[in-house]
């Protein structure tokens, strides 16, 4: 997989978001996943929390723990893991139905440091995004960087990227879905504009967990 700073693939350039510091908030830097990020990214999945949907299309996912009565994926486990998990994101900022941003914050002495991932996909999994009406954000910050609001600021850079880079497309909503049971991630939906829109019933083999939909239109 080739590294890439500015460049363009499938017509899309690839972005690189900046979000100054606010508050306990470090300032972030948000852009495509590199190859050279999978060190932190293997170290941070071995945290060993389950990261439902992380994979690019359904055919990259591996299916390894029953969750709550179904199949449920887990995040990549291991280097090689990692190292497919990334050329994944690759392909989905070149076929453009997936884009996915490391979350970068600023550490000591002008480092960056890996404190979470933003991702972009239609809600049904198939084509580019702004082919369809509604695209949808998933995230997770890393275990070290949780509560200082990342993933809020994080989420609110992607959000107001997509409607800008894709101004004048079919794409009219994002959809943020998280489990009843995920109070942080509701907190998260709220803090970046995300409105609550409507209950979401457990529906397997489809998704397993009742849920909250939270809706942002563009504009
Ligand atoms: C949900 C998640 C993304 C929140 O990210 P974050 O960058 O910590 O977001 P915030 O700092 O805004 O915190 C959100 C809420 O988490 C809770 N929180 C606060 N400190 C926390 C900590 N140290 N650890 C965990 N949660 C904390 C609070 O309820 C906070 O809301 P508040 O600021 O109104 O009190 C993060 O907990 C996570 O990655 N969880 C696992 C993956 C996941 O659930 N992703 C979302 C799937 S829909």
């Amino acid at each position: 997989m080739a590294e890439h700073d500015a460049g363009v693939t499938g017509g899309l350039a690839f972005p690189e978001l900046s979000v100054p510091a606010a508050g306990r908030q470090a300032e972030l830097l948000l852009r495509p996943w590199r190859a050279a990020d999978v060190p932190a990214l293997t170290a941070e999945m071995s945290c060993g929390y389950l990261l439902g949907g992380m994979w690019s299309a359904p055919g990259e996912r591996p299916f390894r723990t029953v969750l709550r009565g179904g199949p449920e994926r887990t995040g990549p486990i291991g280097e090689p893991d990692a190292v497919r998990w990334i050329a994944s994101q690759d392909r989905g900022w070149h076929d453009g139905d997936r884009l996915c941003f490391a979350v970068l914050e600023a550490g000591q002495a002008g480092s960056w440091v890996l404190a979470g991932n933003v991702g972009l996909k239609n809600r049904d999994e198939t084509g580019r995004i702004g082919e369809r009406d509604t695209a949808e954000i998933g995230y997770w910050t890393a275990l070290a960087a949780r509560g200082r609001g990342v993933a809020p600021a994080a989420v609110k850079a992607v959000t107001g990227w997509v409607f800008d880079a894709f101004a004048g497309t079919s794409l009219r909503q994002i959809m943020l879905v998280h489990d009843v049971d995920n109070p942080a991630s509701c907190r998260v939906a709220g803090k970046s504009g995300y409105r609550f829109r409507e209950f979401s019933p457990a529906n397997p083999p489809h998704w397993f967990t009742d849920g909250h939909i939270h809706i942002r239109l563009r504009g």
